[in-house]
């Protein structure tokens, strides 16, 4: 028989790739070597965000920082080292002075190597710290694929390349998120994720107070009352880093508000608004769908996190398990 040379071949090269990395993630990963991952996750970001309301918006946001640079690979959370060549994707400037909620997520990696040392990835760390963001917030609980290993290299200029700002058009927007694999659908109901946290005035001063470049004129997409309160919040000359809610209804809980505002041209970035002020259909009838019903919302979002959360992962025997999250072993 032909067959009998051929198929042992086959059956081994479906092994290897097994072995080389294109192993599925799975919901149980940690379920015999590490049980309680989840629960000692949750525990320590609950306590941590109580006294910070801000900090699940800003865990949330690590893994996405994290999946657009490199894949999901931890690479967001090296501090740069010249020693081990790494560049630090912390300095990239969508990223400096911005992110947050480092501190919480070595807390709970410290917790982790002290019951179950060596297993649990920063990356499966920043998938699971997301969800439990989303929910402790109020927003969709998911099944979170684990199994990803951390990287061993950072890449500040793909940091630069890759996230999105937020003047970039719909065309630009669209694109970075289709090179990770992600839709139209996906880009929509990502952006939600503006439901919570903050944005710094550097961010919108441009948009409110010297559009286009032209001192004192603002982007006309946004409703004028509105734009009176974000003048007020980052008035020319300001403070830089003054703060402003991504979601000026609903603050700090994970709610389809966000899309209600962008009906009432009260998104705060250019890249929020573009969803529903650009007119392209495809992007208007998902914020209407979104902000008529939360659950379908809820649904998307939940759907398009897991869908991030497999661009580019390490598996298999690939990277490493980091002890520590800043630095790789
Ligand atoms: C669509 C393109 C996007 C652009 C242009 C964008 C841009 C920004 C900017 C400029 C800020 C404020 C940063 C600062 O002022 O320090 C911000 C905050 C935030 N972004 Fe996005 N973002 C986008 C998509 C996303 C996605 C897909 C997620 C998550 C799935 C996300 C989650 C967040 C969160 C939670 C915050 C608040 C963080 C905090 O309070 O510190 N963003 N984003
Ligand atoms: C998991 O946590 C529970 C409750 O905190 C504890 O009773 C149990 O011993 C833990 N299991 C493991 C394997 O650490
Ligand atoms: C809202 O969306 C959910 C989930 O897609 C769906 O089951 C439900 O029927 C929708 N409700 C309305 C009022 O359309």
């Amino acid at each position: 028989m032909v067959l009998n040379n051929t198929v042992p071949l086959l059956l081994l090269s479906i092994l290897m790739l097994g072995v080389l990395g294109n192993a599925q993630l799975t919901s149980d990963f940690y379920s015999t070597t590490c049980p309680n991952v989840t629960v000692i996750a949750r525990s320590l970001l609950e306590q941590a965000s109580r006294s910070d309301v801000r900090l699940t918006a800003q865990v949330m946001r690590l893994h996405f920082h994290d999946c657009f640079v490199n894949g999901c690979d931890g690479s967001v959370l090296l501090d740069a080292s010249l020693a081990d060549g790494v560049e630090g994707e912390k300095e990239a400037f969508q990223n400096a002075g911005s992110l947050g909620g480092f501190e919480v997520i070595d807390e709970i990696k410290t917790a982790l190597e002290n019951v179950c040392p060596g297993v649990v990835s920063c990356a499966d760390i920043l998938a699971i710290t997301a969800e439990i963001s989303v929910s402790l917030a109020g927003g969709p609980s998911w099944n979170v694929l684990l199994g990803r290993r951390d990287g061993r290299t950072a890449n500040r200029d793909d940091a630069v390349a890759a996230l999105p700002l937020g003047p970039d058009s719909l065309d630009i927007l669209t694109t970075k998120f289709s090179e990770h694999n992600l839709d139209t659908t996906d880009l929509v109901a990502l952006s939600g994720a503006h439901t919570f946290g903050r944005v710094q005035c550097a961010a919108i001063s441009n948009r409110v107070n010297n559009f286009d470049g032209i001192n004192g004129q603002s982007d006309p997409s946004v409703e004028p009352a509105f734009l009176q309160t974000l003048r007020r919040q980052c008035p020319r000359g300001g403070s830089p880093t003054a703060l402003v809610n991504l979601d000026p209804t609903s603050p700090d809980s994970f709610d389809n508000d966000y899309f209600k505002n962008l009906q009432n041209n009260r998104g705060v970035l250019e890249s929020d608004q573009i969803l529903f002020s650009s007119r392209r259909v495809s992007t208007v009838s998902l914020v209407n769908r979104f902000a008529e019903n939360q659950s379908e919302f809820f649904r998307a979002f939940a759907r398009s996190m897991i869908k991030m959360g497999n661009v580019k992962t390490l598996t298999g025997t690939e990277g490493e398990i980091r002890r520590d999250c800043r630095r790789v072993n």
